[in-house]
């Protein structure tokens, strides 16, 4: 990768992603910094090379508690945190050997992977972002820091801010989808919400960018595979949610396992130096994903342990999590001067300065305390949270005839499928320390919310991913004897997350059948999907009258399936992914070129498939409600701006049904003739607003001209002057429409 112009782009890129860049991290403020710098270059000057190299040491803890030898290394200076050691009892007789028994008794960090919740687990990030409510977003972070450093934890690798845009790939889940403006928003979100406003209070926690970067560009959807993708690409849509998540003032940033153009993220300098810290202006430290040092060896740019270690820590690694290379590799490269002790300082300097603002040298306990964990997980409050945004996070995709709201005449509904009652898999992957027995299941949640009045029966009907169909009869016996049938199908936990890409998008197992054949007896059906991941799903959306996309929504899954099958809830989420038809049109998203032929039923030599209609199967950002929306045409207050100005939009939005409802209300530009080519459709503003039925609310945009900046042909970043089309509307597809001119400047 070339260098860049730094002036131009931290300028542009700080405005493109709404955020200006902080030379440090939130929560160092001058005086503090001053008092933390003095603390840090003490402890320096009286460190000697192995303790350094063990400051930079992360080791996984893999029982309830730190093994003697883990100990024994912490008492000699060799460890500068551990993972998977959580609780307070834990994490405090760990640290206890650190601040007593250390000869400089440096405090540790306590790393754990809480991705959406602690003990209380909330929706996958993916359904988190399918309720574009980055307010909810935060308080779910939120939540979870309070849990995790209630028992010790104090640093979570999270959040994860991959942009995806191949469903394959099964770490989709992890993430807020394909949208960088979303992906934005959200990862800034929950940054704030771990990190609080001062990360040195005892209910905050450091949160990690993660996995830097591209990783979600992987070949195939397959993970772990090999990222090529252009700069303009990586900068306009990959990169943008990490900057968003430094400008908010996160402390780490992981690097990923990739090889990006030829060079592994892990010891790619131009992206962890050169970006990171020179153009983004990032001051806190760089953790390594695993064993992805090591694996510098497997990709083929290293030819030894030690080499893989000098290779990450030149590139900008700062701590080296599980290799076990800095502390036992790289003592003889620095003693034989082959590594710098400046390049060494610098890292240790970069996470001494983190456990400076996590309060760590003033209270390494930082409050944590068994009752302090009883009082705080799973508290009504959190599941409170975690109803809420469960709520705004089930997206209907399809609702013919009404069948939804469930009837207040349906005297007996039948719930079928595999994960009906489970509740381990409403959980989703990375689900930390929750538990299936915390869950309340779709089936408890619709039996709760029945009442007394409504027989509510139940039958399996399959197996997730089995072939079996013996219980198809009990299934379809259940659907006859019942007025509306709920059919809760979708993928097992584990088939999305790390390592759990899928060659197919199709529900697993036997599901698709059971679907089909209950659909056949004639009763009406309510599809709901519990996924990791959008499925092609294209029998259901033509056959069954009512489809609902679920995601994976946590402890609280069946009170808000629930929630919103009986209306208490008007549905309001709307899709982060597109969700294409057949696992053949991936990669497929809204924000695509439109190339020189885009396609056309009509003309033939346009861009298509001989097989499939155009387009997907339902879009990004399409979500109906119980209600409906009518949208006026966009207003300006100017239809002429300039390069630096804001542009004004008012619309008026109307929900023409019978209901209140909460509308998702979307604004996206194209940039009609560019330098470059650019996309048909860009997200550049979003607003959840709740309208009452028959009412109208006039919704205002404020988008800075600078949200239309791109990398031109030199990749500098500018915003061209031209005509630019605006769409105002409930999904990236269809909306109002008009037009304004960006005049002057570059
Ligand atoms: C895993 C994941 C990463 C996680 C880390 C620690 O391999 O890639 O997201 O934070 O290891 O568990």
């Amino acid at each position: 990768m070339r260098p860049r112009h730094i002036a131009v782009t931290v300028a542009l890129v700080a405005a493109l992603s709404g955020f200006a860049p902080t030379p440090h991290p939130r929560g160092a403020g001058a005086a503090g910094a001053g008092r933390a710098d003095r603390l840090v270059d003490s402890l320096l000057a009286r460190m000697t090379p192995a303790e350094k190299l063990g400051q930079l040491n992360l080791i996984s803890v893999d029982s309830d508690r730190a093994s003697p030898a883990q100990l024994d290394s912490v008492r000699k200076g060799l460890v500068g945190g551990f993972l998977n050691l959580y609780g307070a009892d834990a994490t405090r007789a760990a640290q206890l050997v650190a601040v007593n028994e250390s000869r400089l008794r440096i405090p540790l960090l306590f790393g754990f992977d809480v991705i959406h919740g602690y003990r209380t687990i909330f929706p996958i990030p993916l359904a988190e972002a399918s309720s574009f409510d980055s307010a909810a977003v935060e308080a779910t972070a939120r939540g979870a820091a309070r849990e995790a450093s209630a028992a010790g934890v104090n640093w979570t690798f999270a959040p994860m801010v991959d942009i995806a845009r191949d469903p394959r790939w099964g770490r989709i889940a992890e993430g807020s989808g394909e949208d960088p403006y979303l992906g934005s928003l959200l990862a800034a979100a929950r940054v704030r919400g771990f990190q609080g406003n001062d990360l040195g209070a005892p209910d905050a926690v450091m949160a990690t960018a993660k996995h830097f970067a591209a990783y979600g560009a992987a070949e195939g959807g397959r993970d772990y595979n090999t990222v090529d993708v252009s700069e303009r690409t990586l900068r306009e849509i990959y990169l943008p949610p990490f900057h968003a998540a430094v400008s908010a003032g996160v402390f780490s940033v992981m690097s990923a396992f990739d090889d990006l153009d030829g060079v592994p993220a892990t010891a790619n300098h131009w992206l962890l130096t050169d970006v990171l810290r020179k153009e983004w202006g990032f001051g806190g430290f760089v953790v390594s994903d695993w064993t992805s040092i090591e694996e510098l060896e497997k990709h083929g740019i290293a030819g030894t342990r030690a080499q893989a270690g000098r290779l990450a820590l030149e590139a900008g690694v700062d701590m080296d999590m599980v290799s076990d290379i800095y502390v036992h590799d790289l003592p003889a490269l620095v003693e034989r001067h082959a590594i710098p002790m400046s390049e060494v300082d610098a890292a240790v300097r970069r996470v001494l300065r983190a456990k400076v603002a996590l309060g760590l040298f003033t209270d390494p306990y930082r409050g944590a305390s068994a009752g302090r964990e009883r009082a705080t997980i799973l508290s009504p409050e959190m599941r409170a949270l975690a109803r809420h945004i469960a709520d705004e996070s089930v997206v209907l995709l399809r609702n013919d005839s009404g069948v939804l709201p469930l009837a207040r005449s349906a005297h007996t509904i039948a719930v079928i499928g595999p994960l009906a009652a489970d509740g381990e898999d409403a959980l989703g992957p990375w689900h930390t320390l929750g538990r299936g027995e915390d869950v309340v299941t779709p089936l408890a949640g619709i039996r709760e919310r029945a009442g007394a009045g409504t027989e509510v029966l139940y039958a399996r009907g399959c197996g997730i991913a089995d072939a079996d169909t013996s219980g198809f009869a009990e299934a379809l016996a259940a659907a006859r004897r019942a007025d509306v049938s709920v059919l809760v199908l979708g993928e097992a936990q584990d088939m999305s997350g790390e390592a759990a890409s899928r060659s197919s998008l199709d529900l697993p197992g036997a599901q698709e059948r059971l679907l089909e054949e209950v659909t056949a007896a004639g009763k009406p059906v309510v599809l709901v999907v519990m996924s990791g991941r959008p499925l092609a799903i294209a029998w259901a959306a033509e056959h069954v009258p009512a489809v609902v996309q679920a995601w994976f929504l946590g402890v609280e899954a069946g009170h808000a399936l629930a929630d919103v099958l009986f209306g208490d809830v008007a549905p309001s989420g709307k899709l982060p992914v597109t969700i294409p038809r057949t696992v053949g049109q991936v990669p497929i998203y809204y924000d695509h070129m439109n190339t020189g032929r885009p396609g056309s039923p009509t003309d033939h030599y346009t861009s298509k498939y001989l097989d499939l209609p155009l387009g997907p199967l339902y879009p990004f950002g399409y979500g109906l409600s119980y209600t409906q929306f009518a949208y006026g045409t966009p207003r300006l207050a100017r239809s002429v701006i300039g390069p630096r100005d804001t542009l004004a939009v008012d619309v008026d939005v109307t929900n023409t049904g019978a209901r209140a409802g909460t509308e998702v209300a979307q604004l996206y530009v194209h940039d009609s003739v560019a330098t470059v080519t650019r996309p048909v459709r860009q997200l550049v503003a979003f607003a959840r607003v709740l309208i009452p039925a028959g009412g109208t609310q006039r919704v205002r945009f404020r988008v800075p001209a600078t949200h239309l900046g791109f990398y031109d042909r030199r990749m500098r970043l500018v915003v061209e002057p031209g005509i630019y089309r605006l769409f105002a509307g409930g999904s990236s597809a269809g909306g109002a429409e008009t037009t304004f001119e960006v005049r002057g400047g570059r």
